[in-house]
Parts: C-alpha cells; sequence; structure tokens
C-alpha cells in the first residue's frame, strides 16, 4: 500500500503524533515571548496584526511537519504555500497564532492550529492553547478530545438557551453591514454571545459543549480546519452561514449543537444586510 493510503487510513498513528509535537513546540515559543511586549506590525488593517510569536511558531511548526513529511503540501499563514501543491498530496493547514489580538494586548485567549487535510476533507487537527496547556485534538473517524478526555457538543436545542461565540471580519464596514443586524436579531431571540478572538478555539469549544455554537463571516481555512473537524467530530454541525454546505467561496462560518444549527441558520439568512 503506498505511504498516502496508510497515511490517510491510519491518521490517529501516522499524522496526529507530528501535529500535536509541532503544535506544542509552537505553543513553547509563544509562551516564552507572552507578555514580553513585542511589537505588533499590521497586516490588512489595524485589527489585522502580526508579531515576531507569529513568524518564529510557524517556523518551528513548518520544521517540524517538512522533516517529517517532505511530500505534503504545507499551507501557512505567514509563509503561503511549501513543497508540491500537488493536489493530490496531504495539506496541512498552519496558523500559528490563532487571536494575536488577544496575544498583543497581553490576553491569554490564542492557540496553535494545525490541520491535515486531503482534498478538502480533514483527516486530524490540533488546538493548542499554551498557556492553559489546553490540547484539543481529533482525527477523522476518531474522538475529540482536551487533554486526553473525549469532548461532546452540548445539547442546547434552543437558541433562547444559547451562549454563542462570534467573529468579526477585520473591516469596520462590513462589521457594521454586515454583523451587526445578524447578532441584533440572534440576540432578540435570547441568545447571549462571547466574541474570544480566536475562530479556532471558538469551534473547540463548540466541541466541548461549552459554547453552544459560533458564526464568523470572513475567515481563512487555516482559522477553522482543525476546529471544523473537531465540532463535526464531536456531533455538531458546520455548513455556510445560509445552512448550505461548507464551501471554498467566503460564504460564512456557522457551527453549533444539532439541535440548535436550524434556528440560528434561519436567524442568520434572513438577510446579511442591513
Ligand atoms: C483571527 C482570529 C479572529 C477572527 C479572525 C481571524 P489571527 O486570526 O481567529 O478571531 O475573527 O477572522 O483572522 O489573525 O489572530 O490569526
Ligand atoms: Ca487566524
Ligand atoms: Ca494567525
Amino acid at each position: 500500500m503506498s505511504l498516502l493510503k496508510d497515511e490517510l487510513q491510519d491518521p490517529a498513528n501516522l499524522l496526529l503524533p507530528r501535529a500535536i509535537e509541532a503544535a506544542l513546540r509552537a505553543g513553547r515559543v509563544m509562551k516564552r515571548l507572552f507578555a514580553s511586549g513585542l511589537r505588533a506590525d499590521t497586516k490588512s488593517g489595524p485589527h489585522d496584526l502580526v508579531t515576531e510569536a507569529d513568524r518564529r511558531a510557524e517556523e518551528y511548526i513548518l520544521d517540524c511537519l517538512h522533516s517529517r513529511f517532505p511530500d505534503h503540501t504545507l499551507v501557512a499563514e505567514e509563509s503561503g504555500v511549501l513543497g508540491p501543491g500537488d493536489p493530490e498530496s496531504i495539506h496541512w493547514l498552519i496558523d500559528p497564532l490563532d487571536g494575536t489580538m488577544n496575544f498583543v494586548r497581553n490576553i491569554p485567549i490564542f492557540a496553535v492550529s494545525v490541520a491535515a487535510v486531503h482534498k478538502g476533507d480533514p483527516c486530524c487537527g490540533v488546538v493548542y492553547n499554551p498557556i492553559m496547556d489546553a490540547l484539543f485534538t481529533a482525527w477523522r473517524g476518531g474522538p475529540v478530545e482536551l487533554n486526553g478526555k473525549r469532548l461532546e457538543v452540548s445539547k442546547t436545542a434552543r437558541v433562547c438557551d444559547a451562549l454563542l461565540g462570534i467573529g468579526l471580519p477585520h473591516n469596520p464596514e462590513r462589521r457594521r453591514r454586515e454583523m451587526a443586524g445578524s447578532v441584533n436579531r440572534v440576540m432578540r431571540a435570547g441568545a447571549t454571545f462571547m466574541r474570544l478572538g480566536s475562530a479556532a478555539l471558538n469551534l473547540a469549544y463548540v466541541a466541548a459543549g461549552n459554547l453552544d455554537g459560533f458564526w464568523e463571516l470572513t475567515y481563512e481555512p487555516w482559522d477553522v480546519a482543525a476546529g471544523i473537524l473537531m465540532v463535526r467530530q464531536a456531533g455538531g454541525v458546520v455548513s455556510n452561514l445560509d445552512g448550505s454546505p461548507l464551501s471554498d467561496d467566503k460564504m460564512g462560518i456557522v457551527a453549533a449543537a444539532p439541535g440548535l444549527h436550524q434556528e440560528l441558520v434561519d436567524l442568520l439568512s434572513q438577510g446579511s444586510r442591513e
């Protein structure tokens, strides 16, 4: 059997351990640099940031994955695409530091997110918050775990009972035009909110049942690949904002406990603009 086939059939043993090692190594770098007053550079705007910690953590992850999987494609937020780029190969989607705004403001809510994806289908994923030493892991067909303890999504079945995570676009105009209306509708329906500032952690918390659901309009594949697998494997539902199957065309993402997903989608798709 080919190596690729082996890896796809046994991600728990052939992919996940290295993903964990990469995330733990990157986490150690971030923990060392946390609250050390690193300068933040802006990317697309004043709320889209990058620091030396993002870059250094990413280097560790790339080294760790490339040395073990030279035939795989690495897609990393700060470095772009490395490796063969062959659509048949496993693609690693890497966000070395998801929640840079929190990191810069000394708020310890951020994570490394690493996922192995084959033809759009996640095979394994890791989300690691080094400050809380919280290691979320998942592999296709297997359990979702937090530090070895199995997780399940919440049983909440009504939006009026829900605690939801939200993500906000970096672009202020999109925040006003496209988020204010949906937040207002969901709030009127009775839900309450958290804006944690890390899409990867939001999804991990949905998988763990700490949050009942999460939605965000704008995201990149490395923000969500590991978390999507976690939510699905923990029994939750992930889709575009209008409830259609999740696509790459930036139609937003909603992840929720199964009893809640449809009601949330109905509220979110009542018109995305105000
Ligand atoms: C951001 C965080 C944030 C989300 C943004 C992401 P970064 O990632 O996940 O919660 O709202 O869409 O870009 O820039 O901290 O890696
Ligand atoms: Ca991110
Ligand atoms: Ca990032």
